[in-house]
């Protein structure tokens, strides 16, 4: 069967790292068969979640329809997915945040004693993250490590399962791929597709 795959590009720079790893992902997946759906977080008009909670509740977003709930369907839909996104202030950046802040309620339930129950069971997802900080220092100072932590959260408490992270630092020097990057790349879409 096709496997629907949704890659999130979280990076505003059409040339930079990021770009050059989502575009290697998704001639892999192209050529696996499988059928790709490429987000730019960059490109979509999304309000900051107001914390109502409604959502919790009613299991919808009170606020005014936006690429939140487009974006939230695509995941919905999707059997595996990969969030790439560079490092900023250790983190994710705030578009990519603000994303996955207003669909809290598609990616994971509470029980009614609070406890998290995941949406998205038996999904695979890839973790992509860039920083400037260079290897070694971009883990162990947690520079793309902390991207990467932040995008772990979100994908444990709404099930997906991570069958790969691909880190790189120091791009203000190494602009474009090495060949064993691409590979990299490429062998963590077939994992994803499995
Ligand atoms: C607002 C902003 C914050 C950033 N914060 C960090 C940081 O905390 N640590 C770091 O190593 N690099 C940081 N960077 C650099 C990016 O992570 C780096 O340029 C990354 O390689 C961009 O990836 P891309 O070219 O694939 O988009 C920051 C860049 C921006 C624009």
């Amino acid at each position: 069967m096709t496997k629907k795959v949704l890659i999130i590009n979280a990076s505003p720079r059409k040339k930079g790292n990021i770009a050059q790893m989502v575009a290697e992902m998704t001639s892999e997946a192209d050529a696996r068969g499988a059928e790709v759906e490429v987000i730019e977080v960059q490109r979509l008009h999304v309000k900051p979640c107001v914390a109502c909670m409604q959502c919790r509740a009613k299991g919808f977003c009170a606020l005014p329809e936006d690429d939140a709930q487009r974006v939230l369907q695509l995941i919905k839909d999707c059997e595996a997915m990969v969030i790439a996104a560079p490092c900023y202030w250790g983190n994710i950046p705030g578009t990519l945040k603000l994303l996955f802040d207003r669909i809290v309620y598609g990616m994971m339930d509470e029980s009614p004693r609070n406890f998290p129950l995941p949406l998205h069971k038996g999904k695979r997802c890839v973790l992509v993250s860039t920083s400037t900080t260079p290897w070694p220092l971009n883990i162990l100072m947690h520079q793309s490590r902390g991207a990467i932590r932040a995008m772990k959260e979100i994908c444990r408490y709404s099930g997906f399962k991570v069958v790969a992270t691909i880190e790189k630092g120091g791009t203000r020097h190494n602009t474009t791929l090495a060949e064993r990057e691409k590979n990299r790349c490429r062998k963590a879409v077939r994992k994803l597709l499995k």
